[in-house]
């Protein structure tokens, strides 16, 4: 029998179990034994209850400033990177591990604070509907396979627009950013550069892209989560008649009480977009990098975008099928119906 300093033990015993270098963080009160050994000030209820996915620019912001008028349900604090977003499952944060994640949701289980924001009155001491909207968790590669090991009863929301518009909103949001390709590139260009192109032009063609196949990267999901805890907004609806879709959302989260939105949000003619409506003559509207205005997307990008998303949303719609009791989105059937 032998032994070694700690480092050492530890980079033998990787050697003898290479799969298992890269972490998967477990919820700890999936084991007495872990639980127990937990600080005091941590419990499993202060993780998020649901989790908004994404994908980008699909109304993410608008839902989650939507969900954080509710007086039962909280997000986590901001972080002072990626502001209302923590992206713990994608990426390097995941390494710091889940005492890091877990300081985004201080506050637990109940309502220990009134929500001076909320237009609801909070029950303090009603329970929390902790969440967390991330909008690049969606298409993320270790995601589902990572929330799934700490959150596996956590609901999944995710928001889908024509994947189309979506690739030409994010092209817009970077050009808007500042991005010098997507300033120097015109929204074909980008679309169509080719894999011997600029490494950066190829990495925008494929964010403007990659997310946009939807039944794909839902298929991942639903590898992990049970149809019955995953829920898709029609991003068209959110926009045009959020306060259905709030009431809808509502009841998948089985949240209470029941907020009604038609008292709270309010079509800003000036936007151009629902807002929060804070007294009978002001809104409070999304900023100014949420629903810009740029021209609309040229004739040859859209049929071509068609053509490139026609057997995602071929299987997007056999998928929404299988699942049942789904609605084709309107955009669904007119991308499908053109795109021949
Ligand atoms: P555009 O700015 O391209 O119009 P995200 O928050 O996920 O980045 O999505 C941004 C998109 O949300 C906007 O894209 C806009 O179309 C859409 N949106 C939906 N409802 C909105 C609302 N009430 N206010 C502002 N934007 C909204």
């Amino acid at each position: 029998l032998a032994s070694a300093p700690p480092i050492q033990l530890a980079e033998m015993y990787f050697q003898l179990h290479p799969e298992e270098v890269d972490p998967v963080w477990g919820n700890p009160c999936d084991d007495a034994r872990h639980k127990k050994i937990w600080s005091k000030t941590k419990n499993c209820d202060s993780l998020p209850k649901f989790l908004v996915i994404g994908p980008q620019k699909t109304g993410t912001t608008a839902l989650y400033t939507f969900l954080s008028m509710h007086g039962s349900i909280a997000s986590n604090i901001a972080s002072p990177d990626t502001f209302e977003e923590v992206q713990f499952f994608n990426g390097n944060n995941y390494y710091r591990g889940l005492d890091w994640y877990m300081d985004f949701f201080p506050s637990g289980e109940t309502v220990a604070m009134p929500n001076n924001s909320s237009p609801m009155p909070t029950q303090l001491g009603s329970p929390r509907y902790m969440f967390e909207k991330s909008a690049t968790y969606f298409d993320g590669e270790a995601v589902p396979k990572r929330t799934h090991a700490l959150l596996p009863h956590a609901k999944i929301v995710t928001i889908l627009i024509s994947p189309a518009k979506r690739a030409y909103s994010w092209y817009q949001h970077q050009r808007a950013h500042g991005d010098v390709i997507a300033n120097n590139y015109s929204f074909y260009q980008v679309i169509t550069a080719s894999d011997s192109a600029p490494r950066a032009l190829k990495d925008l063609r494929n964010r403007c892209l990659n997310p946009g196949k939807y039944a794909q990267h839902l298929e991942h999901w639903l590898a992990f989560y049970p149809a019955q805890q995953v829920h898709i907004i029609d991003g068209d609806q959110l926009r045009l008649n959020p306060i259905d879709v709030m009431n809808e959302l509502q009841r998948f989260l089985k949240v209470q009480p029941l907020l009604d939105y038609s008292n709270h949000l309010r079509y800003d003619v000036k936007k151009g977009f629902y807002c929060q409506a804070l007294n009978e003559k002001r809104n409070k509207c999304l900023g100014k990098s949420k629903g810009r205005q740029y021209p609309t997307m040229d004739e040859r990008s859209g049929k071509l975008l068609q053509r490139y998303y026609l057997n995602h949303n071929t299987a997007l719609v056999k998928l929404l099928k299988k699942l049942g009791s789904r609605p084709i989105p309107q955009w669904l059937k007119e991308d499908l119906s053109t795109g021949t």
